[in-house]
C-alpha cells in the first residue's frame, strides 16, 4: 500500500490549479484564504509510471503531433480488465474532454426545443449543456430520505418525464451523491427509456473509482434495444484531469459514424501530445495505483465519518460508494447560519463570493474551508447540502474538519436555534 505516496504533502499553492487559485475561492467562499476541499481533481500526485513519462516527455523538448497505433486497444484492454467488459475496438472513439462528447452527444440525439432529463442534484455543466444548446431541462429530482439520509432514483416521475423527453443525461456512478446504481437499476432505467424513445447518454467518468461493482450502461441498454452511449475517461481515475481526454463508447455504429464525422467536422479529433501519453501509461500501468488509491479513499471515508458521528453530530456525511467527493447535509444548523448572514451582511455580501451560495460562504468565511454548495448542483432545493473532495491528505481532512468543528460550536454558542 503507498500509504506514504499518498499521504505526502503535494504542494499545488501557485500553481495553474483552478482548485488552488486564491480568486476562484474567493468566488465560492468570499474568502481567498479558506483551503481548497472543491474542483473534482485530486492532490495526490498522479502513478509513478504517470509521473515518469511526463518528466520524459518533457525533456524531450519537442511536443509535436502525437501519433499512436491502435490507442483503442489500451481502453478496450482496460475496459475488459477492470469492467469485464468485452467490445470490440471499433466500438471505443477517442475524444478530448467528456464535456465536448457529451455536449456533441446532445446536440446529435436531440433538436432543438426538445425535452432533455437530468437527474437532479446534477453536476452543473450538464444543466448548462442542456441551457446552452436550447432544448428543454426537465429535471428528474432524486428521491431524499431525511432520516436515512439516502438519494435514490424516483421511479414514479421517471415515466412521466420520459413521455416529454428525446433524452437523458445519467450519471453513474452519480456525482455529487457518490451514488452507485445496481445492474437492476440501471436495467429499468434502460428498459423505461426505450419504451418512450429516449436516449441515453451516460456519463461513467467516476466509474473505474467504485466501492461495488460498477455495470457499464451501455451493454443493459443495448440488450434492452435502448439507444445508449457511456462515456469514460482515465482522468478522475489517475488524477490528469487538466490533460483532456476520454472515450465514447457505442453499440450503435450509424451513431458512432456520425459522432465521428461531427468530430472531424470540427477538428475535435486530435488529442495533446501530453494527454496522450498521460492517458496511455495510465491505462497500461496505473492499475497497482489505483488499487492502493481506493484503500486510501476508503481509509479517507470511514475516518470522516466517524469524526462526523463523534464530533459533528449537527452534520450528516452522506457515505460516498465511489470516487472522493461526498454531500453533506447540513439542514440542521441552516437556521443558525441564517441568523449568522443576517447579523453580519457584509461578511456574507453575495456580490464577493457570486459563485458560492449561503453554506459555501458559511464554511470559507468561518472554518475557512473551501467547498461546493449545494445551489451549484440544481438551485435552491439543494442549499442545505455541501460537496466535499476527500481526494487529498487524511492530514488536511482532519484540520478542516476541526475548523467545522470550532464553527459549528461558534454558532451554537452565538444564535439560539
Ligand atoms: C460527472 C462528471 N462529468 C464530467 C466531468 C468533466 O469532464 P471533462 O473535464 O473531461 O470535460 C466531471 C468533472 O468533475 C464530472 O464530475
Amino acid at each position: 500500500m503507498r500509504q506514504d505516496y499518498f499521504s505526502q504533502e503535494v504542494n499545488r499553492k501557485g500553481t495553474l490549479s483552478v482548485k488552488w487559485n486564491p480568486q476562484a475561492i474567493k468566488g465560492i467562499t468570499g474568502n481567498e484564504e479558506a483551503e481548497p476541499f472543491w474542483v473534482a481533481d485530486m492532490d495526490f500526485l498522479a502513478p509513478e509510471e504517470v509521473v515518469q513519462a511526463a518528466v520524459d516527455t518533457a525533456k524531450s523538448g519537442v511536443y509535436g503531433y502525437p501519433y499512436v497505433e491502435d490507442k483503442e486497444a489500451f481502453i478496450s484492454s482496460w475496459l475488459q480488465r477492470r469492467h469485464n467488459w468485452k467490445l470490440a475496438r471499433k466500438n471505443v472513439v477517442i475524444c478530448p474532454g467528456m464535456l465536448t462528447s457529451i455536449a456533441l452527444l446532445t446536440e446529435m440525439l436531440s433538436s432543438e426545443g426538445d425535452g432533455v432529463i437530468v437527474p437532479l442534484p446534477a453536476y452543473q455543466p450538464f444543466l448548462r449543456i442542456v441551457r446552452n444548446l436550447n432544448r428543454t431541462l426537465i429535471p428528474w429530482p432524486m428521491l431524499y430520505n431525511k432520516e436515512a439520509h439516502q438519494f435514490s432514483l424516483d421511479w414514479d416521475t421517471f415515466e412521466e418525464l420520459c413521455s416529454r423527453a428525446k433524452l437523458l443525461i445519467f450519471c453513474s456512478p452519480h456525482n455529487p451523491s457518490g451514488m452507485v446504481f445496481s445492474e437492476d437499476e440501471l436495467r429499468k432505467v434502460a428498459l423505461i427509456a426505450k419504451k418512450h424513445h429516449v436516449a441515453i447518454i451516460s456519463d461513467e467518468i467516476h466509474a473505474d473509482l467504485t466501492f461495488r461493482e460498477h455495470h457499464p450502461l451501455l451493454p443493459l441498454a443495448t440488450e434492452v434495444g435502448c439507444t445508449a452511449v457511456t462515456c469514460m475517461a482515465p482522468s478522475k481515475t489517475f488524477n490528469i484531469a487538466g490533460e483532456h481526454f476520454s472515450v465514447s463508447i457505442f453499440s450503435d455504429d450509424k451513431l458512432r459514424l456520425a459522432f465521428m464525422r461531427r468530430l472531424d467536422q470540427l477538428y475535435l479529433g486530435g488529442n495533446s501530445f501530453f494527454s496522450t501519453t498521460l492517458a496511455l501509461v495510465a491505462y497500461e500501468k496505473g492499475e497497482p495505483w489505483l488499487k492502493d488509491l481506493i484503500a486510501y479513499l476508503q481509509g479517507n471515508i470511514s475516518f470522516m465519518a466517524s469524526f462526523f458521528k463523534e464530533r459533528l453530530p449537527s452534520l450528516t456525511f452522506i457515505k460516498p460508494e465511489a470516487s472522493f467527493i461526498g454531500f453533506i447535509d447540513c439542514a440542521d444548523i441552516m437556521g443558525l447560519v441564517e441568523q449568522d448572514a443576517l447579523a453580519n451582511p457584509q461578511l456574507y455580501d453575495p456580490k464577493k463570493s457570486p459563485n458560492g451560495g449561503l453554506l459555501s460562504r458559511f464554511f470559507g468565511l468561518r472554518a475557512k474551508v473551501a467547498l461546493n454548495d449545494g445551489t451549484w448542483f440544481g438551485g435552491d432545493a439543494y442549499r442545505s447540502f455541501v460537496r466535499f473532495n476527500y481526494g487529498t491528505n487524511k492530514e488536511r481532512i482532519a484540520a478542516a474538519l476541526m475548523r467545522m468543528e470550532d464553527a459549528i460550536k461558534f454558532l451554537e454558542k452565538t444564535y439560539i436555534r
